[in-house]
């Protein structure tokens, strides 16, 4: 299928300038990319979607997007979104969200349900930072801080694919540019947004009559399978996919299989999902 059109944007929400890039053209989709990513983790998606509004932003501090002192917690990340939604004249939207954009995603579920008119949870956990987890990022932001971000990176890497996806170039090198390119702030940043944030177990019962999706990797080794099963059994009517050959980046890793995923689940939301 031929590429969709490209529309990059810079806008103003809440003291920062976020890009954000808008593809195709039908019912709004927002994409949210995980940490230290950016927008272009869905190249595939965005490109060959065709049939839906697809709106992909660059978080707060990543990216292309602008590097405010502060304001870096998972709730500032969810108003931001609002924000671009109501600079597009967007009132609902299919909210999609990676690892760190699905713990985005389920507290923009918190604070603007009526938004949402689908979930897609991929490659996320609902459980807050472990103590052990939050020590970890305190760690992670000291040798950031001390060794810089190409060390960190290579350390990641290997974390964060499926070992198949590890020897494919195609994969690793954006994935390198990616990570290397994020700026520090907007990284410890990030890191004590994901520290700070709170525990989204309690809430998943609710988000039952918005149609649900959950989605993992079969070898992701950050938000295993087995978290993305208790998850997807804790909201009523949720569908759980495991794709294979894909570790913690499935729409990376396995861009085709992504895309028809995500067409074939928003085909089955009925128009009256989005209003
Ligand atoms: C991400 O991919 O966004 C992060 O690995 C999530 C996390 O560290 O909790």
């Amino acid at each position: 299928m031929a590429h969709s059109e490209r529309r990059v944007h810079r806008l103003a929400v809440d003291g920062v300038d976020l890009a954000v890039e808008e593809t195709g053209l039908g019912p709004p989709v927002l994409f949210i990319h995980g940490f230290p990513l950016d927008r272009t983790i869905w190249r595939h998606q965005l490109d060959h979607l065709g049939l839906y509004r697809s709106i992909a932003p660059d978080l707060r501090g990543m990216g292309a997007s602008g590097v405010p002192a502060d304001g870096y917690t998972i709730a500032q990340y969810a108003v931001d979104l609002a924000r671009v939604l109501d600079s597009l004249g967007v009132n609902q939207a299919g909210i999609c969200g990676l690892s760190m954009g699905g713990y985005v995603a389920l507290e923009f579920a918190r604070r603007f349900r009526d938004r949402v008119a689908s979930m897609v949870l991929m490659d996320t956990r609902a459980e807050a930072d472990s103590p052990a987890a939050a020590e970890a990022r305190i760690a992670m932001a000291q040798r950031a801080r001390n060794e810089g971000l190409a060390v960190v990176t290579e350390e990641m890497l290997p974390k964060l694919l499926a070992a198949e996806s590890l020897s494919r170039d195609s994969v690793v090198a954006p994935l390198r540019r990616m990570m290397r390119a994020t700026p520090l702030a907007g990284f410890l940043g990030a890191l004590q947004a994901m520290r700070e944030r709170v525990d989204y177990r309690g809430g998943l019962a609710a988000l039952g009559p918005t149609p649900t999706m959950v989605v993992v990797g079969a070898q992701d080794a950050i938000t295993p399978p087995t978290l993305a099963r208790t998850m997807s059994a804790a909201i009523p009517g949720a569908k759980l996919v495991e794709v294979d050959g894909a570790g913690h980046l499935v729409p990376m890793e396995q861009p085709e299989t992504t895309t028809q995923l995500l067409r074939k689940f928003w085909g089955g939301v009925k128009p009256g999902g989005w209003d």
